[in-house]
């Protein structure tokens, strides 16, 4: 063998001027360690090309990336080793997420049409899943986050196939400017499990957030703007089989703060789904320390225009009283306020699941400025029902409220 390529068969990451090209070991090894090599010495004005395809078993904490391009063309695996992952996935200080790759810098443009395979069946189909219950609870089973956009600035994301992962598809944590779009995403289990916290995104202490065009298949929130999520904008999707594009919940932990402010989503498809347009704040509590309800801060500049239902169980609902029992919640009313939301032609026909109720919005105590113009939703036994609970103003609604039923709250 020629001696150059020798040198090349040895060396798995090809360095042109600032081009880390990674080539596969191939024989179901670990890729990690050379994906990470790559970031370094590309992590300065760089493009990493990820063009083949890739196992990998190493938490990929990617950090201090400067004007980097990331083609991902190819499909980057993580293996289904629970006994790794579980201990090793990054730890993330929110409900006990975990990350197989945390992605960090300023500037950062990851593309290429290539998929990301996190192989979430067998984690679905464990049978020994009670030993964690969502993320890093427990080391044993800690269901990581395909991809985490954390401490981040700047970053366009576009053109991804998303499959089988086993938490919340993406995590966008104390950043700012992140925008996705062209994003495939698919959480499909093909056993009897279930896909379990499947969410589209979560994003938490983070502004100026983008999620636009893209399909999402799965059964949890299509969307979350967990606390602090402000200025941010959802476009132009199409969800199937989620939970909604849900705020909150907010206000679980008491002395705690969370805001939820300048949101404004638009032309979405939700099919096939427990909930549309969903706020959900939880309801006061007498007690300092409480973990389930008391929390303060509020939710603000709340749009949802164009939504388009179709078989979802609750088109719109907004509770104040999230998992609080109704004479708890009525002695002890939320302190995290709702105010300023606006219903813009939201149409289409329920599931039917919720009777004919097609719109709940309970607020505890009062919620000001909600707005409804242009709906026209059904349910399959016939017109809809509005249960209204304490909103300040019913005339700006344009559909006659009905009290609910006390139980209902
Ligand atoms: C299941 O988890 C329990 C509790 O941690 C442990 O004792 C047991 O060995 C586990 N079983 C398997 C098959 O991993
Ligand atoms: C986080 O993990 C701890 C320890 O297992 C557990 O007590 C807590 O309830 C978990 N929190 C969430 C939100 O899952
Ligand atoms: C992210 O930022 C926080 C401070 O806001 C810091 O504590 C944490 O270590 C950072 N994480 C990483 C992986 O850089
Ligand atoms: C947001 O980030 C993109 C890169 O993804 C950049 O082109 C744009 O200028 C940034 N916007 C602001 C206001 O900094
Ligand atoms: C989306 O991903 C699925 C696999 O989960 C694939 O079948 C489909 O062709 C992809 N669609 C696009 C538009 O890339
Ligand atoms: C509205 O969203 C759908 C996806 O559900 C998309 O196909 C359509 O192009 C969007 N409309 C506009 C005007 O962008
Ligand atoms: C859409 O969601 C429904 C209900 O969850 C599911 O049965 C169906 O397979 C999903 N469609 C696709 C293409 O994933
Ligand atoms: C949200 O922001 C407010 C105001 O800056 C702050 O007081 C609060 O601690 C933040 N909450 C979280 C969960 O980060
Ligand atoms: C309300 O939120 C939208 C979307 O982020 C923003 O464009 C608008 O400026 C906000 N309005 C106010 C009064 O802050
Ligand atoms: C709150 O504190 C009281 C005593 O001060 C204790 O009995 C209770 O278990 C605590 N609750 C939580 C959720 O920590
Ligand atoms: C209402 O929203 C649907 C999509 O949900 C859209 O096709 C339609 O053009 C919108 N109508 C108006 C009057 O904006
Ligand atoms: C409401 O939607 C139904 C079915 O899509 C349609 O036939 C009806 O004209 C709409 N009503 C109004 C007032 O737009």
């Amino acid at each position: 063998m020629h001696l150059t390529h020798l040198l090349l068969a040895l060396v798995p990451v090809v360095f042109a001027v600032n081009t880390c090209k990674v080539i596969p070991i191939g024989g179901g090894q670990d890729d990690g360690p050379n994906i990470i090599d790559a970031f370094d010495t590309c992590k300065s004005g760089g493009t990493i090309v990820l063009d083949k395809y890739y196992v990998v078993n190493t938490v990929l904490v990617i950090t201090g990336l400067q004007d980097v391009s990331i083609e991902l063309s190819g499909v980057v695996q993580y293996t289904p080793n629970i006994a790794y992952w579980s201990p090793n996935s990054y730890y993330l200080e929110f409900q006990n997420a975990t990350t197989f790759w945390f992605l960090s810098g300023n500037n950062i443009h990851l593309y290429g049409g290539g998929t990301l395979d996190a192989n979430g069946q067998v984690w679905w189909d464990y049978p020994n899943k009670t030993v964690g219950t969502a993320g890093g609870s427990s080391t044993l089973f800690a269901r990581p986050v395909p991809l985490t956009v954390g401490n981040a600035s700047n970053v366009l994301i576009e053109d991804l196939t998303q499959i089988g992962s086993p938490f919340w598809n993406n995590f966008v944590y104390q950043s700012t400017n992140v925008t996705y779009r062209w994003m495939n995403i698919s959480s499909t289990s093909y056993s009897s499990n279930p896909a379990a916290n499947s969410d589209g995104w979560d994003i938490y202490r983070s502004s100026y957030i983008t999620i636009e065009d893209s399909t999402i298949h799965n059964d949890d929130d299509c969307v979350a703007f967990k606390p602090n999520t402000t200025n941010t904008v959802i476009r132009n999707l199409y969800c199937n089989g989620s939970h909604g594009i849900s705020v909150g919940s907010l206000g679980q932990y008491a002395g705690e703060t969370d805001i939820v402010a300048n949101i404004y989503v638009k032309n979405i498809s939700m099919n096939n789904a427990q909930n549309g347009a969903r706020i959900k704040v939880f309801g006061g509590s007498p007690y300092p320390n409480s973990t389930a309800g008391g929390g303060t801060g509020y939710v603000q500049n709340v749009t949802f225009e164009d939504f388009y239902v179709n078989n979802v169980d609750n088109p719109i609902y907004l509770t104040q009283c999230y998992d609080t029992a109704a004479n708890v919640c009525a002695e002890y009313p939320s302190v995290l306020n709702i105010s300023d939301i606006h219903y813009i032609n939201v149409t289409g026909m329920s599931s039917g699941n919720s009777g004919n109720v097609v719109v709940e919005l309970e607020c505890s105590p009062e919620c000001y400025d909600i707005t409804a113009t242009g709906i026209n939703l059904t349910s399959p036994d016939g017109p809809g029902v509005y249960y209204c609970e304490n909103v300040a103003n019913e005339m700006a609604l344009d559909f006659t409220c009905t009290m609910p039923p006390a139980s209902s709250l």
